[in-house]
């Protein structure tokens, strides 16, 4: 399966140096065709551009990341180069750090560079409309890149994973290993700024709602989420009520500090066999280490997202309970076809659309895969998407 999608990547590059050199000369851009969806690109003999030099090619695409502070985003940018560099494309991969001025100044600067398409990931959704704005007067394309740009029309494609699944794996695993009644379950979600908080949040949600509502578990550390126990459905306030209690800011001091405050207000009846719904990898080895330094608490179960290289050592060693696998290379990938059309002037394939409060925005949205010590060799080294040497304890 992995050896196929490495295919298509260099199937899908390909294509791209095509259709990019076509761009750059006389002849008409390549059909759609060419660039549609990499189960039906030809095979790669067929498919390989005649000799195509790199300089043909680059500056057609900039790729913004949020920041360089979680290996999650560092993992994104390893991978789009793997890719690109295998076809020899050179592409400029800016950061934002956090911050969402250097974010615009870093769209600017590519606007100001002559990019035609950039692939972005923005660092506050909401915040990020205006650099969106800014490329769309300019001509620029904008891809947005696993978390959606919100309230601007702005935004051409989003490629994603399925995040509701997300949240709804997390939740599936805490209930799968819960027994009786009176379960002490503490929750914590992403940043507010990034849409996809709500989304992880609204698929646990769905799966722990009607678990709380029956005293399966008992919420201890949001006196929102008790007193909306009872309904099935909330509204984007609702659950940015909750979030707003239990947030990490995707930050690991502030997952940190959170839970050993939640730890400090909480009696030991509240404590002993633990659930934690954390939100990733970061923010659940931040808030595992706070519940194991405290006596009182005798088991925990923690979630996580992203199969981060620590996180899969802390499950090896039993010390995170799951991660939700995210496998890069098919949004890298997905991002790349979608580049190709959008160059070409074509709508990339769509599978469905997201509504970012203004327009419903095409997108594409990949699986993910729950991963505990159970099915990490299979998951994580079988596969390909690491390195047995990596890890130290696998059996
Ligand atoms: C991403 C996660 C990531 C989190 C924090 C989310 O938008 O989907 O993979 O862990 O941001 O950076």
């Amino acid at each position: 399966m992995f050896k196929k999608s490495w295919f298509v990547i260099l199937l899908v590059l390909a294509s791209l140096l095509l259709v990019l050199a076509a761009c750059g000369g006389s002849e008409p851009a390549a059909p759609a065709e060419e660039a549609a969806p990499a189960e039906e690109a030809a095979p790669a003999e067929e498919a390989a551009p005649a000799e195509v030099a790199p300089e043909a090619v680059a500056g057609k695409v900039g790729i913004i990341l949020p920041t360089k502070d979680e290996p999650r985003w560092v993992q994104d940018e390893a991978r789009f180069k793997e890719a690109l560099e295998a076809a020899g494309y050179e592409v400029e991969i800016l950061f934002s750090q956090g911050d969402s001025a250097k974010e615009k100044a870093n769209v600017e600067d590519l606007i100001t560079k002559g990019v035609k398409v950039i692939i972005f990931t923005p660092q506050d959704g909401t915040a990020a409309a205006a650099a969106a704005d800014a490329a769309k007067e300019a001509g620029v394309s904008i891809i947005s890149y696993d978390r959606l740009i919100r309230d601007t029309d702005a935004v051409d494609y989003y490629v994603t994973f399925d995040s509701l699944a997300v949240g709804a794996q997390q939740a599936q695993y805490l209930v799968d290993n819960a027994e009786g009644t009176g379960n002490p379950l503490y929750l914590y979600a992403g940043a507010a700024s990034d849409n996809n908080a709500f989304i992880f949040f609204e698929g646990a949600w769905s799966v722990l709602q009607p678990l709380i509502a029956d005293g399966t578990f008992v919420v201890k550390n949001s006196s929102e989420a008790v007193a909306l126990a009872d309904k099935a459905e909330l509204t984007r306030e609702e659950q940015a009520a909750i979030i707003g209690q239990i947030t990490t800011n995707w930050d690991f001091n502030t997952a940190k500090n959170l839970a050993e405050a939640n730890l400090t207000v909480a009696t030991a009846e509240d404590k002993g066999n633990v659930f934690i719904l954390a939100p990733n990898d970061g923010t659940a080895r931040a808030i595992a280490d706070a519940f194991a330094a405290d006596s009182d608490v005798t088991s925990y179960l923690v979630t996580g997202q992203d199969a981060e290289q620590a996180s899969v050592q802390y499950i090896i060693d039993g010390k995170q309970s799951m991660t939700v696998f995210k496998d890069v290379r098919t949004l890298v990938n997905d991002a790349i076809n979608a580049a190709i059309a959008l160059l070409q002037g074509n709508a990339p394939a769509a599978s469905g659309s997201y509504n970012n409060g203004v327009v419903d925005v095409p997108a594409i949205q990949s699986p993910v895969v729950t991963v505990d010590r159970n099915n990490v060799q299979e998951a994580l080294i079988d596969s390909g998407y690491y390195d047995a040497a990596d890890f130290t304890g696998l059996e």
